[in-house]
């Protein structure tokens, strides 16, 4: 290969065993030689190049980090320069390219919105007291149980210290029960069990009504992705379905990576075999192959539960050539994400799956006629394919007996912070915020803001708590339901510490690709460094250059992170929770 520069750099033995593991694995699915647009022009290679990020991932967990020679032997039996290797590799945050040494497994410490609160920056000391090596970083994904560890394992696998039964906090009223009705009930490891709980009734009637049907009763039922952009599932998954003549591929969206969400992990630890028969049910109806989930790295007890509901499902006949005897062939593959919020964003993620940086494409064209390899993909939340489940199974009526006319159905609600019971709640769309704080047993001290829709929402005010949650209510109300985060902050909090957190977040996590963002996400951070430091409040000139670094980013940038990156900052400023009073 022409530009294939590979160091002097030698692999070690266990370096070799590693890659050659992942690489033989017999569950890989089975990609054609694919075109590809590559950087410098059209480029034919063998697509085993999305076998990277699984090969990056063994080499971490082997050695404790990526060396010069084992991303020499990685590239080499990939066929990848050596070059853009190394850039994806130094791409994630959980990936080393520098030689730990003797060190022990990395403790992730979040200091994001609900762990900042809860005192992250003195457990991150105390773990350093105790002489572990810590890295400060975004969300993990347990805000219910902040503050948030997750253990990089060298010589131990990555685990979580919480994850105890990976049971989420009980409700403490009543709410509706459709989404969660398994999560704490079935055993999470069983496909019996499962069954026995309704288990695959959804796509028995899937297949027995047939795609187009299906298409028709999602589109009745108006269901929107639960995923955060509340885009119309049905003209997604018609859109991929009128596709012909080419592999198709559906992916579940387990990235999770906003800061406050956390009910994909509840589900998926809880009630992995939904997301799997979610997943097939969408594959089968947009006739797809190959169906994706892509889990954010720090998961590992859903990696584990998900990756054993496949093997149990794929046994049993729910996977495979001929899935619940449909006739159709269907199989899913698991995906593990390295540390990169960026991620989350369906174009960013399928580049990831790539085997190439998870920076955001342009669009058009969509997914649904360009995804993964070029092919038709539609990407899913996996409360959203929990949804088209209950529709599946019950019809697009009962699913609209909850909700209001423009938001139907129920939504999955992660709330944290100053909350008496941190949680996953599941409440019919149109609750108000008050209702949905009292299931949650009520808050603790004086509310003083509530963050909606996590870092790339907005702060609403204590005034709020009669707005009704839907996405005409909340947009009225210049907030948003986002994936479904409400965090709750008294009065006791130094917003002008969170709110620099949340900037300072987006400047990490922006991947640079376009100037907008890339500038806009720096200049921001430095306006709230430099209003912290003055100790006075925010000038009248500092406001506008606020406001118009938010309009630049707003119109010009390429993705979701560069539209939403200021609305955390400017929500604050216009409550007078930082700046002075407004
Ligand atoms: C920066 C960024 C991060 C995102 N993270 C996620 C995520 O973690 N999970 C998710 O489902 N969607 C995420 N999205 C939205 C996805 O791009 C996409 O809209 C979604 O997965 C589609 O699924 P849905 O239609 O079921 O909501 C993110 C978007 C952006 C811009
Ligand atoms: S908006 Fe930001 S995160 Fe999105 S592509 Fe541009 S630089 Fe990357």
């Amino acid at each position: 290969m022409a530009d294939l520069k590979l160091t002097v750099d030698h692999s070690t033995d266990a370096e070799r065993g590693a890659v050659d593991a992942v690489l033989t694995a017999d569950d890989h699915a089975v990609v054609r030689v694919t075109e590809r647009l590559v950087r410098g022009g059209m480029a034919r290679r063998k697509a085993r190049r999305h076998l990277l990020l699984p090969g990056l991932h063994a080499l971490q967990a082997e050695v404790g980090w990526i060396s010069p020679g084992g991303l020499n032997y990685l590239c080499d039996v990939l066929q990848v320069p050596p070059a853009e290797g190394y850039g994806v590799a130094t791409f994630y945050d959980m990936f080393r390219t520098d030689d730990p040494g003797h060190t022990d497994s990395v403790h992730h410490v979040c200091i994001d919105t609900a762990c900042h609160i809860a005192g992250a920056e003195q457990f991150a000391q105390q773990l350093e007291a105790e002489g572990k090596q810590v890295h400060r970083g975004p969300c993990l994904g347990q805000c219910e149980r902040a503050p948030a560890r997750f253990v990089q394992g060298r010589g131990e696998p990555d685990h979580v210290p919480a994850d105890t039964s990976g049971q989420p906090a009980a409700p403490h009223r009543a709410s509706v029960r459709r989404l969660l009705k398994r999560v704490g009930v079935v055993d999470p490891t069983s496909l019996a069990s499962y069954r026995e709980h309704g288990g695959y009734a959804a796509l028995a009637r899937a297949i027995d009504i047939g795609p187009d049907a299906m298409i028709d009763e999602i589109r009745a039922a108006g269901l929107t992705g639960r995923g955060g952009a509340a885009f119309p599932t049905a003209i997604k998954w018609r859109g991929v379905a009128d596709e012909h003549g080419r592999s198709k591929h559906v992916i579940a969206n387990a990235d999770e990576s906003e800061p406050g969400t956390f009910k994909d992990r509840v589900v998926m630890e809880n009630d992995p075999f939904s997301v799997i028969e979610g997943l097939t049910l969408a594959g089968l109806t947009v006739g797809a192959e190959h169906g994706w989930i892509y889990i954010r790295g720090e998961y590992p007890l859903a990696t584990r539960r998900l990756r054993h509901a496949i093997d149990e499902a794929r046994s049993a006949g729910l996977l495979g050539g001929d899935v619940l005897g449909s006739g159709q062939a269907f199989d899913i593959e698991l995906r593990r994400g390295a540390g990169a919020y960026i991620c989350g964003e369906e174009t960013a993620l399928i580049e990831s799956i790539e085997g190439f940086r998870g920076e955001p494409r342009n669009k058009p064209p969509f997914p649904s006629t360009h995804g993964l390899f070029g092919e038709p993909t539609a990407v899913n939340n996996p409360e959203t394919l929990l949804s088209a489940m209950y529709i599946a199974e019950h019809g697009p009526d009962t699913f609209r007996l909850e909700g209001t006319e423009k938001s139907p159905g129920t939504r999955l609600f992660c709330l944290s912070g100053h909350v008496a019971a941190p949680g996953v709640y599941e409440v019919a769309m149109g609750t108000t915020l008050g209702d949905l704080i009292e299931l949650a047993g009520g808050a603790t001290g004086t509310t003083r803001a509530i963050l909606m829709g996590g870092a790339a929402g907005t702060f609403v005010g204590a005034d709020q708590l009669d707005m009704p949650l839907t996405h005409e209510d909340t947009r009225e109300r210049g907030t948003t339901l986002g994936s479904g985060v409400v965090t709750l902050f008294d009065d006791s909090v130094d917003f002008m510490s969170l709110v620099l957190r949340i900037a300072e977040f987006f400047r990490g996590e922006s991947c640079g690709q376009c100037v907008p963002c890339r500038v806009g996400v720096v200049r921001q951070h430095e306006v709230l460094v430099e209003l912290r430091d003055s100790g006075a409040a925010l000038r009248p000139e500092r406001h506008e250059l606020v406001d118009d670094i938010a309009r630049a980013m707003a119109d010009a940038s390429i993705c979701g992170l560069g539209h939403t990156a200021a609305g955390a900052v400017q929500s604050a400023i216009r409550l007078g929770l930082i700046g002075g009073t407004p």
